[in-house]
């Protein structure tokens, strides 16, 4: 698997990928499927339909002979059943994971029988299909999974199989242990198209993990949409999530899609799950068992392609034990479990973590500062970190802002850092660096008062203010409009509008 940016990642595929790429991305040439079925009708039957679909099929009646032509005939995939004298679906699918080639296996399972799907995947099958198999779904299985061959192949060993860049998963960092181990689970599953559900406390990086999960599959180029769960009336949860039809509620004044229509072949993020409402979650666990789609006040169902990720803050046993995630839908995402570990039990993470904190911070705040002192360091080691990576991130940006240039020091952290009583400001904005906005804005409080006389005309105080928060934001205009509250075209008249007057100006 590769590392770095996603930019020079592309630009190293581009030069391997084999020349039909494009036109095998669009289906115009299509790959070798082999159906593994011990059933002769249901054998015939799905070669014919996959055939007309434009791939090449062949059949083979049990787990046997679908090894041996998998290693002679090489399909890209193969569908196979799970019950079938000689060797089974599972034991294929063991069997195929030790052959040197990239093949992507689809299980086909008895319906309901979750438990069976559920092994597959981890044992590393790609997909799973209930038996009666619905054609249009193994049609945009077999899709997929054409994708994720070419992507396979087009990054062969000693091409792009770089190894992984020391210490850190695209935006995740850590040399511990246990993001190491983290960073593999993500490598591994994140070309599937599992659910899976991030654990973790506050602050640990679930949302982090939830896009590098979308940024190493082959959904990359699609959206990936976050969603909070916790943040949306209970009223219009279903609404967002599923979308509406016109008239479908009182305030329903427009069609409106929702986050899985929006996230169509891409990724989405389902934050918070604990804290969906009952009723959505069973909606929600029927949308990833059919894979189909029904917006609110529609009869018509459509069929949706979206990875899920779940996240949640709570322990999601307790969650089911209380109450508050239904259990099927619980063991439906659960297939892979990422547990985040809190930032006190990888204590190692916190230099390379802040290094790479200091290098954001100093882009985007436009400082220079080169590393940190070796007291702060032993400070930061002996704190508890009950805000996690979060909170780390906030005091760095902190710190960053107050040192400008040099080392950061202990004198740049919060009054009280560590103490006794300390309390630290963990903003939660919910969404991606939202959190640290709030903590700048307070900070930039703190150290750029604007204190306006009565007597003093608005227009005076507004001229100060803005200009105060441009210093504060080294001249950042877009930050300082985003501070102010303002569009940043207003910003910019205002500033035309003191420079033509230079008296305004300072
Ligand atoms: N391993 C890491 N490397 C670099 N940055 C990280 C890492 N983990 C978390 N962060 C940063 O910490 C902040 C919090 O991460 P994130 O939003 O993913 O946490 P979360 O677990 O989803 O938190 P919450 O439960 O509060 O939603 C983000 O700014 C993120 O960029
Ligand atoms: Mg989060």
């Amino acid at each position: 698997m590769w590392n770095g940016t996603l930019e020079s990642s592309e630009a190293s595929k581009q030069s391997i990928r084999p020349e039909n790429f494009e036109e095998r991305k669009q289906g115009k040439t299509l790959e070798r499927v082999l159906i593994v079925e011990d059933e002769v009708h249901a054998r015939t039957g799905l070669t014919e339909l996959i055939e007309s679909w434009g791939y090449t099929a062949v059949g083979a009646a049990d787990g046997v002979e679908g090894l041996e032509k998998t290693a002679s005939w090489k399909p890209a995939i193969v569908v196979t059943d799970l019950k079938m004298p000689r060797m089974d679906g599972m034991g294929l699918l063991e069997r195929i994971a030790e052959l040197p080639e990239h093949v992507a296996v689809v299980m086909m399972t008895a319906q309901g029988s979750i438990e069976s799907a559920v092994e597959a995947m981890r044992k590393g099958a790609f997909d799973y299909v209930p038996k009666p198999v619905d054609p249009g779904r193994l049609r945009t299985i077999l899709q997929n999974a054409s994708l994720q061959h070419i992507d396979a192949v087009s990054e062969a060993p000693g091409t792009t199989k770089r190894p992984r860049e020391m210490g850190s998963l695209g935006p995740l960092v850590g040399t511990s242990q246990k993001m190491r181990e983290i960073f593999a689970l993500i490598e591994r599953i994140a070309p599937t198209n599992v659910s899976v559900l991030v654990t973790g406390e506050s602050g640990t990086g679930k949302e982090l993990v939830a896009r590098a999960l979308h940024e190493f599959s082959s959904r990359r180029s699609k959206p990936f949409v976050a969603v909070n769960c916790a943040a949306i009336p209970e009223t219009l949860i279903e609404s967002e999530i599923f979308g509406h039809e016109k008239g479908a509620f009182t305030g329903a004044l427009e069609r409106r899609a929702g986050c899985f229509e929006l996230a169509e072949e891409g990724t989405l993020l389902l934050d918070e799950i604990g804290e969906m409402p009952a009723a959505t979650q069973a909606k929600l666990l029927r949308v990833l068992e059919d894979r189909k789609l029904r917006r609110l006040g529609s009869k018509a169902e459509m069929p949706v392609d979206v990875r899920v990720v779940a996240a949640t803050n709570k322990d999601p046993e307790t969650a089911v034990a209380a109450g508050e995630l239904r259990s099927d839908l619980y063991y439906r995402l659960n297939v892979f479990n990422i547990q985040m570990p809190p930032l006190r039990e990888h204590m190692e993470d916190i230099e390379p973590i802040a290094h790479k904190m200091i290098a954001d911070m100093n882009e985007r705040h436009g400082c220079s500062v080169t590393g940190i002192q070796p007291a702060l360091l032993k400070r930061m080691l002996a704190y508890q970190w009950p805000g996690n990576v979060r909170e780390l991130r906030n005091t760095i940006e902190r710190a960053t802002i107050m040192a400008s240039s040099g080392l950061l020091g202990i004198e740049h952290l919060p009054p009280n850092f560590g103490e006794a009583g300390f309390s630290p400001s963990m903003p939660k904005g919910g969404r991606l660096g939202e959190g640290s906005m709030s903590e700048v804005e307070r900070y930039l409080e703190d150290q750029n008062t604007v204190r306006v006389e009565v007597g003093t005309t608005v227009d005076e105080a507004e001229r100060q203010l803005i200009l105060k928060t441009l210093t504060a934001t080294h001249n950042n205009k877009t930050k300082a409009a985003e501070i102010l509250g303002i569009s940043s075209k207003t910003l910019q008249n205002k500033l035309k509008e003191y420079s033509s007057n230079p008296a305004l100006v300072d």
